[in-house]
């Protein structure tokens, strides 16, 4: 049976040879690989750091808590995203307040965000108040979901009228860019992902990208258990003396092992992403010949869409379907026979407020966000990886041809 998994990560003797260097110069632990690859990583983005962590969790709870988040206080998310996001904000004490996206790009709508803010929230002594739960406003976490940037200028410019902070959610977005800027350049705190489902790896890892230096160093503290020392600065002198500790902090640390392999993965970054590019040009030609249940994802003018993941959206009128609900158990049958028959693809991801936590939480139905509800019922991710071949894409197009005509 041919097998096409959903993503491969792209590894050749570099990342071996890299890994080889730190296990010989025996400093596993976090040391000068992890500085090198945050200064990779800084360097690519045009951003002037880099603050490594295991994970964009880790990453996201780690910026949160250095803007100033925690208890007593609201964050605004999308609700179509990796429940990563929502989690993050409920680690720091802090409640998430989601609003709608929009089913084109899969971003946060910003007329939500605005229209949640004046409905909410009052003004009290230059602070807005939730009027349910009194909760202050602390600010939004806006993601760029698949590799898409949201709208982040009007993301700042909501913020900035109304004084709140931004920490990007950036997981699947290392590499895009609005307006010619990378993301990790918009002015905010930006956290990406290097899990293998995205555009490069180092098996887990994250990493806050920021242009503010004492935030870096407040972030690089905070993530070394408050320590006002790294370890690596301490192995260079006056090392028998433990340093201060003036915060709680966490264990948060990439080993050099992992810098390592994202060292060699870095240098392909580029070469990866025109051939994601390129991959998704091709889908996008080969659905629209072949595929009009399809919706495919969209690149609005001035962005550069990275394509984390490839997400389509299932045209339920084009296949005569009445209902979300049902279009959801259409898509899943799809989906279940493309794996029997050795074609991986996904959910593009999912509806947040309809996850059991949340949903028992905050009492969310399905319908209070019904863009993120759609898209959880109705997108698929399908194949897309740097060792794919023009042949395996038509394969996964006419195979799923096939299935929607009933001939598999
Ligand atoms: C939007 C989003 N946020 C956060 C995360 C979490 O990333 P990590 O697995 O590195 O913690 C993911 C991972 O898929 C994601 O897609």
């Amino acid at each position: 049976m041919r097998k096409i998994p959903v993503t491969i990560p792209y590894f050749t003797d570099e990342e071996e040879q890299e890994v080889a260097k730190v296990l010989a110069s025996g400093w596993v632990a976090q040391g000068p690989t992890v500085a090198k690859f945050e200064r990779a990583i800084a360097e690519h983005e045009g951003v002037a750091e880099g603050v490594a962590t295991t994970s964009a969790t880790t990453s996201l709870h780690l910026a949160m808590i250095a803007n100033g988040l925690g208890a007593g206080m609201d964050a605004i998310a999308p609700a179509f995203t990796f429940v990563a996001t929502e989690n993050a904000i409920v680690m720091t004490g802090a409640t998430p307040v989601m609003v709608d996206i929009h089913q084109e790009t899969f971003n946060i709508d910003t007329r939500k965000i605005a229209e949640k803010i004046e409905e909410q929230y009052e003004s009290r002594d230059g602070k807005l108040v939730n009027k349910d739960t009194g909760n202050i406003l602390w600010g939004i976490v806006p993601v760029h979901e698949f590799g898409l940037c949201c709208d982040i200028n009007e993301v700042n410019a909501i913020a900035k009228e109304y004084g709140l902070k931004v920490v990007e959610d950036a997981a699947c977005a290392l590499g895009a860019m609005v307006g010619g800027v990378h993301e990790g350049g918009f002015g905010n705190c930006s956290c990406v992902s290097f899990h293998p489902r995205k555009s490069i790896t180092t098996g887990e890892g994250g990493m806050i990208l920021t242009d503010d230096p004492a935030l870096a160093k407040r972030m690089r503290e905070l993530r070394t258990h408050g320590s006002t020392v790294s370890a690596d600065a301490r192995d260079k002198g006056h090392g028998f003396l433990l340093p201060e500790y003036n915060e709680a902090g966490y264990n948060y640390r990439m080993t050099d092992i992992q810098a390592a392999v994202g060292m060699a993965q870095v240098r392909k970054f580029e070469d990866i992403l025109a051939c994601k590019r390129r991959r998704a040009a091709l889908y996008n030609e080969l659905i629209a010949a072949k595929l009009p249940e399809f919706i495919t994802p969209v690149e609005p003018e001035g962005y550069y869409h990275t394509y984390q993941s490839y997400v389509c959206m299932l045209n339920i009128k084009e296949l005569g379907i009445a209902s979300t609900a049902e279009g959801g158990a259409y898509r899943n049958n799809m989906l279940q026979t493309l794996e029997d028959i050795g074609i991986a693809t996904r959910q593009g991801t999912h509806a947040v407020h309809m996850l059991g936590y949340y949903r028992n939480r905050f009492g969310y139905k399905p319908e209070d966000l019904p863009n993120a509800y759609a898209c959880d019922h109705l997108s698929i991710t399908l194949p897309l990886y740097m060792q794919m071949t023009d042949d395996d894409q038509e394969y996964v197009v006419d195979t799923i041809r096939k299935v929607i005509d009933g001939r598999i």
